[in-house]
């Protein structure tokens, strides 16, 4: 089952009057910040009463408010889990008090049969179509590649390292010849890219993978105070297709980026509705889709639009 970034969702004919608890990782971007959003305007559109829980980037805090959800008594869970493994104890609690819970954006390292189902999209895939346009656009020429990984031990970080590398395997034209955790944040990606411009030298890098587009905004900002130009002397591609990657790649200071659709909950509120009318169950993993976004699409048209989402 592929959910497009564009889909509609019916409203909810079950899910209004139940009580749904959202451990949510944190603020750490600004796809994260749109998924917040979209996550209570869908269940204000539902009438679902949400419980928003902020776990500031730490899994203790994220274990305590399922825990709180789990002592409350509410209908289900939605989970979007800062790191894969650690989460099996948790969710046996939750399973034992029979409240299902739906994994948003992120995968956990755990039995599935301890959670409902996995809304995400397929991050080896992204880190694969991210390393594929990077070969085809350097065509055979010698690269040397900075990576910016996503928080350390995250499910995303992990696959979009993977997958990024099984796509360049072949092109020996191409190294990763630094990778450093940029935690995802915008903040991070310009101090590590800075590191990694001082160890370097500009000249020697010929391109910036960033697992989130945050860091990558961030890096570009080091690649302009290094006196290079962003998207030219150095090509930038990461993920997630935010606002500002898209204004960077309108203004030539970025080249390429995947879309990851902030709108997780619609699709898990999908599935809660079906399961309380009738008892239907997903398949364990609800797929969303990863579009390429390069300086060939109207990047100002879709800022603009995105932008007048409240995006
Ligand atoms: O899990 C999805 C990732 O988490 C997004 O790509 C990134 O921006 C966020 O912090």
């Amino acid at each position: 089952l592929l959910v497009s970034a564009v889909a509609l969702t019916p409203l909810g004919a079950w899910a209004a009057d139940k009580t749904v608890g959202f451990s949510q990782i944190g603020s750490e971007s600004g796809w994260r910040a749109a998924e917040t959003t979209v996550t209570k305007e869908q269940a204000t559109e539902r009438g679902i009463n949400l419980k928003f829980a902020d776990a500031q980037q730490k899994q203790e805090n994220q274990i305590k408010a399922l825990r709180g959800f789990i002592a409350q008594g509410v209908d289900a869970i939605l989970l979007a889990p800062v790191v894969a493994t650690g989460w099996d104890s948790v969710l046996e609690e939750a399973q034992d008090a029979e409240i299902p819970v739906i994994l948003l954006d992120r995968k956990v390292d755990a039995p599935d049969d301890l959670y409902m189902t996995a809304v995400t999209s397929d991050t080896v895939y992204e880190g694969e179509v991210a390393g594929k346009w990077l070969v085809d656009t350097v065509a055979g020429k010698d690269c040397s590649v900075v990576e910016l990984q996503g928080t350390t031990g995250s499910s995303p970080a992990i696959d979009r390292k993977a997958g990024f590398e099984k796509a360049i395997a072949d092109a020996s034209n191409i190294k990763i010849v630094r990778s450093q955790t940029g935690d995802f944040t915008r903040a991070q990606g310009k101090v590590v890219m800075e590191s990694f411009l001082k160890a370097e030298g500009a000249e020697n890098i010929c391109a910036l993978y960033a697992h989130n587009d945050d860091m990558a905004v961030g890096a570009i900002q080091a690649i302009k105070e290094a006196g290079a130009e962003p998207g030219k002397d150095i090509l930038v591609v990461a993920i997630d297709a935010v606002p500002d990657m898209h204004l960077a790649i309108a203004k030539g200071e970025a080249n390429a980026t995947v879309e990851l659709t902030p709108n997780m909950a619609g699709p898990a509120f999908d599935i809660l509705d079906a399961f309380w009318a009738d008892g239907t169950l997903p398949e364990k993993w609800v797929q969303t889709e990863s579009k390429l976004f390069t300086a060939e699409d109207d990047n100002q048209a879709i800022y603009d639009m995105k932008k007048g989402l409240g995006y």
